[in-house]
């Protein structure tokens, strides 16, 4: 299991002061020398962590290749066609969203997607689509032609955490009361058998599969299980627990857990 680590966290820590410290180029040599596969980072429309000049800093240092995450938005994807990073994943975005929400409505921007995977493909760019992972958004991410699909496994994660977090330690704790430690394992194991399922039909089809989301060094092992995923890609309990331990035990814990 390869373990693309998003970075985006670190320039959320420098963008809190407004300064050029914490650089999130520093995190690159880091990264790699820790066992990362892959270097995601995500350039919102507003801009509000990764700039433009960071991914031109990132694209042309980084000895491992840099999965960029972007909306559809065309102005993005003119700008991120002369970047030229190794591979896109395309997200939707809201902008008052904390984080992405959700997969790509691959049904209802059928032809916008089609025309941005055009455009990126003839500029030799590798093309992800980021999607909840049900049956109908893996069908149409074939038809569309992208290369792979990195499936959403915010669900999943969501779920795991009200089942097994402690109240102190989760938001999502809170809603654990409402429901009965049965529904819970219900729930927990339905949104696991999505992703089983998503994973199978996509390699059937023959497209490379990533998940991400909400993945953290508890609710990783199941996943990683999952022999038809191929990548993962995890931010945000990495840099946190980076805090603590170093960026380099952080992705080399996180790299272990990927061991099959
Ligand atoms: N994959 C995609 C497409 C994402 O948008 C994100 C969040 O930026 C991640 C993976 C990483 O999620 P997390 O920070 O929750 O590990």
């Amino acid at each position: 299991m390869s373990l693309g680590v998003n970075i985006d966290h670190i320039a959320v820590l420098r963008e809190a002061r407004k300064i050029n410290d914490p650089d999130p180029l520093m995190a690159l040599a880091i990264c790699a020398q820790s066992g990362a596969d892959q270097i995601t980072i995500h350039l919102r429309e507003d801009r509000r962590h990764i700039h433009d000049e960071d991914v031109r800093r990132i694209i042309e240092n980084s000895v491992l290749p840099v999965n960029l995450e972007c909306s559809i938005n065309p102005e993005i994807i003119d700008i991120v066609s002369t970047l030229r990073p190794h591979r896109v994943t395309l997200v939707p975005e809201k902008r008052e969203e904390v984080t992405t929400e959700g997969g790509l409505d691959v049904c209802a921007q059928y032809e916008i997607i089609l025309n941005t995977i055009k455009k990126l493909t003839e500029n030799e760019i590798e093309v992800s689509l980021f999607i909840d992972p049900t049956d109908e958004a893996v069908d149409i991410s074939c038809k569309l032609g992208a290369q792979w699909v990195e499936l959403h496994t915010g669900t999943y994660a969501n779920v795991y955490a009200m089942r097994y977090s402690s109240l102190s330690h989760s938001h999502h704790a809170i809603d654990s009361l409402k429901l009965s430690r049965k529904d819970l394992n219900s729930r927990l194991n339905q949104s696991y058998e999505d992703i089983v399922n998503a994973a199978n039909k996509a390699r059937i089809f023959g497209l490379k599969v990533a998940a991400g989301h909400g993945l953290n060094y508890q609710n990783v092992t199941p996943i990683v299980q999952i022999d038809t995923i191929e990548e993962l890609n995890i931010g945000q309990s990495i840099i946190a627990r980076s805090i603590f331990t170093g960026l380099q035990t952080a992705v080399s814990d996180m790299k272990v857990l990927c061991q099959r």
